[in-house]
């Protein structure tokens, strides 16, 4: 059977361009927000496999998407490195803040593959459930934006903290993006084996990584995950989404061996499809808030994307996270926009 999805991933073009959308499985869904009522502590929700797969698999059997993302969080990592994350209704996450890389325990990367055990069960369990011609991703934080939550203890708009880490000279910002980058590697690897077909890396606030430390912040330890789950066997696709780095792209798809790279909404993708590699597949780019409005402006939004990148692989999704506001029946007007061209 082919999967229109990993065969895109591997730079196949498609007149239909595989669709799905980052967040999929969410509030804007009421049979979720049934499901999440069930499990009120976020983690523990995440962490019980068969509710997992049952919210991973809600936007595949309603809309009809090319892929899966199983339902997880980045701040499992985090969870699993003992730094006690929690989610505070109307607030987002906290975290205990790390004052000093000694609050990591050695053995703190070692426990990602046990304690993180349920994220395997539930993608070993969906994999099986789901039919052969979708792919099913697995995905962490990048370890610049996994950093900037356990530095800063929550959600922020600067980053201070994490900032002035990396500013320091004496070498802690760089231990710190070591381990937590082995700590990735371990979550990667387990998802991979457990029935992944496909690796997201999500960069999400790449953005406030000053483009002097690009290179050491964002490109260097995702080119050392990629080139780490090579060497050990690991031959699923990666997909990178290094978010708000705008020419930044170029280095990212030049220094790091991904094989596709998420577009935010801020990057022209006129520009994206004429300068980013030929081999490296386009994913994403649609403002989330475009679904929020809907009609014809957002259709128009849509066409504008797919003529963009008309001769390139391209993953249709959004430029970030769908929101818990979009009315339904946009998301099958997107559906049908997209589906219903020529295949
Ligand atoms: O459908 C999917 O995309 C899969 C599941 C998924 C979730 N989080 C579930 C979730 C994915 C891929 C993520 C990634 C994630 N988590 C990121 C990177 C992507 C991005 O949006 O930039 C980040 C930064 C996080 C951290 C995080 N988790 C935040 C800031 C929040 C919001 C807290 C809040 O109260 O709104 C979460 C919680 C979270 N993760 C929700 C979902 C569906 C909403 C919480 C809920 O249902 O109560």
């Amino acid at each position: 059977m082919t999967n229109i999805f990993l065969d895109t991933l591997s730079g196949t073009r498609k007149q239909t361009p595989p669709v799905w959308l980052m967040r999929q499985a969410g509030r804007y869904l009421p049979e979720y927000r049934q499901v999440r009522a069930s499990e009120p502590d976020f983690i523990s929700f995440c962490l019980n496999p068969e509710k997992a797969v049952e919210v991973t698999l809600q936007p595949i059997d309603k809309f009809n998407f090319d892929a899966a993302i199983i339902f997880s969080d980045i701040l499992l990592v985090p969870w699993a490195m003992n730094r006690n994350v929690r989610f505070i209704p109307g607030q987002g996450p906290v975290l205990n803040p790390l004052n000093s890389v000694d609050d990591l325990n050695e053995n703190d990367t070692d426990q990602i593959k046990n304690r993180l055990a349920p994220v395997a069960e539930a993608l070993t369990l969906c994999r099986s459930r789901l039919s052969n011609d979708k792919a099913l991703i697995g995905f962490s934080g990048a370890p610049w934006t996994i950093i900037t939550y356990m530095l800063e203890g929550q959600s922020s708009r600067d980053f201070p903290t994490a900032r002035k880490w990396m500013w320091d000279n004496d070498r802690q910002f760089d231990m710190l993006l070591d381990i937590v980058t082995t700590a990735t590697i371990e979550f990667l690897i387990l998802q991979a084996q457990a029935g992944a077909d496909v690796l997201m890396l999500f960069d999400s606030w790449a953005s406030a990584v000053p483009a002097h430390f690009r290179q050491r912040v964002v490109f260097k330890p995702v080119q050392r995950i990629i080139e780490t789950l090579r060497g050990r066997g690991i031959v699923q696709p990666v997909i990178g989404f290094p978010k708000g780095i705008g020419e930044g792209l170029l280095a990212y798809c030049d220094q790091t061996p991904v094989d596709g790279v998420g577009l935010d909404h801020g990057v022209d993708i006129a520009w994206a499809a004429k300068n980013l590699p030929d081999h490296i597949t386009l994913q994403g780019n649609l403002d989330p808030l475009s679904l929020i409005a809907g009609g014809p402006l957002m259709h128009r939004a849509i066409d504008h994307i797919l003529e963009a990148v008309a001769d390139r692989s391209h993953i249709f999704n959004l430029g970030h996270g769908i929101t818990p506001e979009t009315p339904e029946p946009h998301v099958h007007d997107l559906m049908a926009q997209i589906q219903g061209r020529a295949s």
